[in-house]
């Protein structure tokens, strides 16, 4: 099968086309962006952003008019991308202070944002209570009495939404399951009873004007968000009934899926990094469900990252060496998990393509690897391949079906990736989807330079995003 061929069946995103033997994104040959501008080089396309912008925020206000989408910017909080999501009416979800100084600094106003996190400072506090923000949102009873005291302090009512643990795990890995008591966010049921005592007896200084739910990561399960709706709807009546207010909103978080895997539909071959359905119109079920049962008095609030970002953008790498091993011919690429921290951390999946060899026909399987000093570093799992052999050799009996079954609950990425044959060094790949959880992340390990990031306008313009480290800035802050 050509790549060509291939390329249609794995369903590419959007933007992509050939031209000659090169892949072109958004009418931008590849090679020729990623020899113009050097790689690692992240691609950007304004035109996905703002599609995925206005489908998310349409399917949700399709469900409940009263919808807002608070765009979760630890995704990724670069200035041209919140500055288009404010333009096209998104509001933002903030994780720090300094996720919140972004903000500002792209326009959005204190209503239009809302402040997570597990372990917020008092400065933290105090600057979203003298902003007046949408609501702090908050994760423990000591929090909670944290900030009703600061705001007692200075002599103002905080802006509050409680964070509930829903006991619904969605996620596809367990590092980014966010929504049972075993993690650890949010208030349980028991904790949850302690925060309205606490708000009914010295909770003068706090206005609860929402209850907050995030169930995990790359949740590909409406199922699970509707059960995360009954809940939210039991939950939101407790705090009626119990303070005497009325909420003004009901937040149900994020975790809306996006298709990384690039199977044809119905393979399971990488199940957890796929996308059944499309997040615009799982929010539109979500939304449609909190309408019957939480009603449209109530703002409905969401927070996506990953569904907003995440395949607006991909990464040009260059294949630097070579080699053959263990039957298989291994590349080296120019970007390890210093630029994408998923990939080691949680094994996440990144589609590669070459980007000059579209028009290939003959394939081969290739082990690959980053240019970083440890075995990790690869975008195969290494720990899970190793583990799977240990527990093989101590589990001799198990047929050929039960070692599969062993084998792909404990592997989590496939060994090689299927390139054209003729892939050398100074080929450069393209990986898709790398939009999200990637720009903020990177680091210098290695003494990497961080990539350069630009973005293709509507305009059919490149623009820089984010320059490139030069070595200088690998000790600027050295003392
Ligand atoms: C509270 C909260 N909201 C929203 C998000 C965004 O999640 P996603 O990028 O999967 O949509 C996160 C991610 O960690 C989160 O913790």
């Amino acid at each position: 099968m050509s790549q060509s061929e291939m390329t249609k069946k794995t369903i590419l995103p959007a933007g992509f086309d050939e031209r000659d033997t090169h892949l072109t994104f958004d009418g931008h040959d590849l090679v020729a962006l990623g020899q113009e501008h050097g790689t690692p080089l992240f691609v950007f396309s304004e035109r996905q952003l703002r599609h995925n912008a206005s489908s998310f925020l349409a399917g949700a206000r399709a469900g409940h008019q009263r919808a807002r989408v608070f765009y979760a910017s630890k995704a990724c909080s670069n200035r041209r991308v919140l500055e288009i999501f404010h333009e096209d009416g998104l509001d933002i979800e903030v994780n720090s202070g300094g996720e919140l100084y972004k903000a500002q600094r792209a326009g959005y106003a204190p209503r239009q944002i809302v402040f997570n996190g597990v372990a917020k400072s008092a400065s933290e506090i105090d600057h979203a209570i003298a902003l007046d923000i949408q609501a702090i949102n908050v994760d423990a009873v000591y929090e909670l009495r944290r900030i009703g005291e600061r705001a007692r302090a200075a002599g103002r009512k905080a802006r509050v939404s409680l964070r509930l643990v829903p006991g619904i795990a969605g996620g596809a890995t367990p590092g980014i399951q966010t929504g049972s008591a075993t993690s650890k966010f949010g208030m349980t049921q028991d904790e949850f009873a302690e925060a309205l005592a606490w708000l009914k007896k010295a909770g003068d200084a706090v206005d609860v004007v929402g209850i907050h739910l995030h169930i995990g990561s790359q949740v590909d399960d409406t199922e699970a968000y509707l059960r995360s709706v009954s809940f939210a709807a039991e939950q939101a009546k407790r705090v009626q009934q119990q303070l005497g207010a009325a909420l003004s909103h009901v937040n149900l978080g994020g975790g809306y899926p996006i298709d990384y895997s690039h199977q044809p539909a119905g393979s399971n071959e990488f199940g957890q990094y796929g996308a059944m359905r499309k997040a615009e119109a799982m929010v539109s079920d979500v939304a449609a469900t909190a309408r019957k049962l939480i009603g449209t008095e109530v703002e409905l609030l969401f927070e996506p990252g990953r569904a907003m970002v995440g395949n607006a953008a991909l990464l040009l790498t260059t294949i630097e060496s070579c080699r053959q091993r263990g039957g298989h011919p291994w590349i080296y690429l120019d970007a390890g998990y210093n630029l994408m921290i998923d990939a080691a951390a949680v094994r996440w999946y990144y589609h590669m393509v070459n980007a000059g060899r579209a028009q290939a026909s003959e394939m081969a399987d290739f082990r690959v690897v980053g240019p970083l000093c440890d075995s990790a570093d690869c975008f195969f799992d290494v720990e899970g391949e190793y583990l799977f052999k240990k527990v093989l050799s101590r589990l001799p009996d198990l047929t050929p079906a039960q070692q599969e079954e062993l084998r792909s609950d404990i592997i989590r990425l496939p060994a090689t990736r299927r390139l054209p044959a003729a892939t050398i060094p100074g080929d450069i790949v393209a990986l898709l989807d790398v939009g999200a959880y990637t720009l903020e992340e990177m680091f210098q390990y290695c003494g990497r330079q961080r990539a350069a990031a630009v973005m293709l306008t509507l305009e059919g313009n490149v623009v820089p995003m984010l320059a490139r480290d030069e070595n200088a800035d690998l000790v600027s802050q050295e003392r």
